[in-house]
């Protein structure tokens, strides 16, 4: 059994060879946290870990003591998991162990999204009761082991048996303490178009962290903190990863204490938050999934990558290969027609295109972003013989069609919003302040979610749709919950996203053979939560081959390669002006879901050909592309190059690519030490898409992996061409 309980210790141990973690119950009641981390025996007790004998905490400030639930106000003075407010205002809890449960797989969280097993064998839980007295609170901390994976998900449940409302004031999903010794903070931040580049500093004294209030995970920061030694590298040196799978308001927070420990949690953020338990009532934390790992930053990644591409993401196209697509969002924005877009699809019939996408402007009468969203009805001057027939002629030309929708917003200028302005939200008797000419709509109220899923079901029920690119493009502004009493207002942004997981999930469980992808303005709801509905997201509105580099690199760290999307566009570039090789935009968007974002009616015959066989390269190798284990080798941050490589799970093939950002008048004699490789083999090496001069080479996993893959100005390509933003790409194949 993968969690043991020993009694005469009262020691709860998860473990599974890959991590262990350790809880105990200390003498006063409370459930203890004694170890996190490197796999230890099961067989033995580790009370000797609580740093000293437990007599209670009136004289001592800044315990290094670790507590898997701590709670404020009675001597732990550090960032607590838990703060509910009794009936006469107090906020102190003393959370005693009654009991737990132990069962082999893993139970559904109620409404919210999280990972899964497929069977009773994949995993093991434990659901333990910690209560509070006077309040009569019961805190289910419910943990879960899985098999093979070095990873716990982790979520709490409160239960009110008293008689007496509570008000829940913090919850979080995680919390984790580790004793004293040095850390490295690592987060993921950014902005629109410049998702998700790494950040890490040593954390210091105090607290460091990351959040999100705007009623989405945002572009401005991942849900996620990692905490990795001083000396981890890609490759080696332990590691903490923690995940919310969550898109709302978040908070991931690290804090160095007094005395050396630290504490990190992760869940709902206390700003703007508080949730009223009636009694009888319960509450569910999102879930958090914490990954740890002795093989570095890649180690991490690796354990998140397969869980979230296997248990978290799910439906019909979770294993399936995803279709290379034409977007028409660049190619033409919302100047279309019929015509014109099969005249596109035409174009991209014969490159090789699997999936045609049309984007924004489908709708009412959306000729530019002032308009229509809510208004779900096919602009007719645009497609006089609707959608069905549009699906029809791209079937025709053997191409699938997708669609883009926007449900959760509402233009001021629509038919919807005439009839319902209700439903915006907003505070009654103040403005609302508009961000893109648009609003967001109440989804806290079941009433709206059953229009949108009425207005949704009725488009993809009569057109062939294969694909949704599910938008949202706008934060949260006077957030206010119009059927909220006002005491219950800081339920608001939780409930807005109670409705929308409603929402996705009504409509991937009527249409489960649409491929779903999610969007945010590009990467700004790009989050583990989206992911258990939609396998796969817009990972930036930004489609430079450079800018992607940082966006990709850092967004690597915590998702698959299969829930990234990236396109190839013109140049120059819409949101940067770069102009790049089209080989170098392929070489970056092949290392994700690939697809076209530009008009391919005005491509050159040079251009067609090239994108031809960028697509069929593609297709070639799309399984290694979209489910090989991706690794990073050069980070394209405070250098000439940058490099990557996906490996395949048998090692006998490899993808690498190298993108030079500069060029140097005197190149270094340069070598690109792979990894993942299989020591044992021989691989043939090529280059793609034109051979080397020195044609095939053979080289010995050892040697590519130890000395190193020949880059300029030896070795292929042996005569490198001068010039920035270059892209190369070899071909490995075990022989
Ligand atoms: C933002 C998305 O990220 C873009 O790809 C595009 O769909 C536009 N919205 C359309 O309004």
């Amino acid at each position: 059994m993968p969690i043991t309980w020993r009694d005469a210790d009262r020691e709860l141990h998860l473990h599974n060879g890959l991590l262990s973690l350790v809880l105990r119950v200390h003498e006063n009641g409370w459930l203890g946290q004694l170890h996190a981390g490197a796999p230890l025996d099961p067989g033995r007790s580790y009370a000797h870990l609580a740093a000293l004998p437990f007599t209670g905490f009136s004289n001592r400030l800044d315990d290094p003591l670790g507590f898997a639930v701590p709670t404020a106000g009675s001597g732990d003075f550090r960032i607590p998991a838990l703060v509910v407010e009794g009936p006469d205002g107090a906020t102190v809890l003393d959370l005693a162990y009654v009991a737990h449960r132990i069962a082999p797989g893993k139970p559904a969280l109620d409404g919210l999204p999280s990972t899964y097993v497929e069977g009773p064998d994949e995993a093991t839980t434990v659901e333990v009761d910690l209560r509070d007295g006077p309040t009569a609170l019961t805190v289910t901390l419910v943990l879960t082991i899985f098999e093979g994976r070095a990873a716990i998900a982790r979520s709490m449940r409160l239960a009110n048996h008293g008689r007496d409302r509570l008000v829940i004031r913090t919850a979080m999903s995680a919390s984790l303490d580790l004793p004293a010794g040095e850390w490295d903070v690592l987060t993921f931040s950014g902005a629109w178009a410049r998702e998700r580049h790494p950040y890490r500093s040593p954390l210091v004294p105090g607290r460091r962290s990351v959040g999100s209030l705007r009623g989405a995970s945002g572009h401005q920061q991942d849900p996620s903190i990692f905490l990795v030694r001083p000396e981890t590298t890609e490759e080696h040196g332990e590691g903490f990863a923690v995940s919310l799978v969550y898109s709302g308001n978040f908070l991931a927070e690290a804090e160095l204490g007094a005395r050396g420990a630290t504490r990190a949690r992760i869940g709902l953020p206390s700003e703007g938050f508080a949730w009223t338990l009636l009694p009888g009532a319960t509450f569910t934390t999102p879930e958090a999934v914490m990954a740890w790992s002795n093989e570095g930053l890649g180690g991490l990644s690796d354990t998140l990558h397969d869980l979230y591409r296997e248990r978290l993401a799910r439906g019909r196209w979770r294993d399936r290969p995803r279709p290379v697509l034409l977007n028409s969002w660049e190619g033409v924005y919302y100047d279309f027609d019929h015509d014109r877009l099969l005249e596109m699809a035409r174009a991209a019939a014969d490159l090789g295109v699997e999936l045609f996408v049309l984007d924004d402007g489908w709708f009412g009468e959306r000729d530019s972003d002032t308009t229509s969203l809510g208004d779900w009805i096919v602009d007719h001057r645009k497609l006089p013989d609707g959608l069905g027939r549009l699906a029809a002629d791209m079937e025709g030309l053997g191409l699938s069609l997708g669609l883009w929708i926007e449900p959760e917003m509402v233009s001021p200028v629509s038919r919807l919003f005439a009839e319902h302005p209700d439903w915006a939200i907003g505070v009654p008797g103040r403005a609302r302040t508009e961000s893109r000419q648009q609003l967001v709509l109440d989804l806290s109220r079941p009433e709206v979610v059953d229009h949108l899923e009425g207005a949704f079901a009725e488009i993809l029920a009569n057109a062939s749709v294969r694909y949704v690119k599910w938008d949202m493009n706008r934060n949260i502004t006077e957030p206010y919950g119009a059927t909220l009493p006002p005491d219950r207002q800081g339920e608001f942004f939780h409930r807005y996203m109670l409705g929308t997981y409603e929402l996705w999930r009504r409509l991937t469980t009527r249409f489960p053979e649409i491929l779903f992808e999610s969007c945010a303005g590009g990467g700004g709801r790009f989050d583990p939560g989206m992911l258990a509905y939609a396998p796969q997201g817009w990972t930036s509105d930004d489609t430079d081959a450079i800018e992607r580099l940082a966006i990709q690199w850092g967004t690597s760290h915590v998702y698959p390669l299969s829930s990234m999307a990236a396109h190839v566009s013109a140049v120059p570039n819409h949101q940067v002006g770069r102009v790049t090789p089209l080989a170098t935009r392929a070489a970056v968007a092949f290392f994700g879901l690939f697809g076209y974002e530009l008009d391919p009616r005005h491509l050159s015959a040079d251009e067609r050909a090239e994108i031809r066989d960028q697509i069929a390269f593609y297709r070639r190798h799309r399984e290694l592309f979209q489910r090989g284990r991706f690794v990073r080798l050069r980070a394209p941050f405070g250098r000439d190059d940058a490099a990557w490589m996906v490996v395949a799970s048998d090692r006998r093939s490899a993808i690498v690519a190298r993108i030079r950002i500069l060029d140097r008048p005197v190149r270094v004699t340069d070598r690109l030490q792979l990894r993942g490789l299989d020591p044992g083999l021989s691989y043939a090496v090529e280059t793609w898409p034109a051979p080397s001069p020195g044609g095939r080479v053979r080289r010995g996993g050892d040697l590519l992996q130890s000395v190193g893959l020949g880059l300029e100005p030896s070795d292929p390509p042996e005569q490198a061409p001068r010039g920035d933003f270059r892209a190369w790409i070899w071909v490995l194949t075990a022989e």
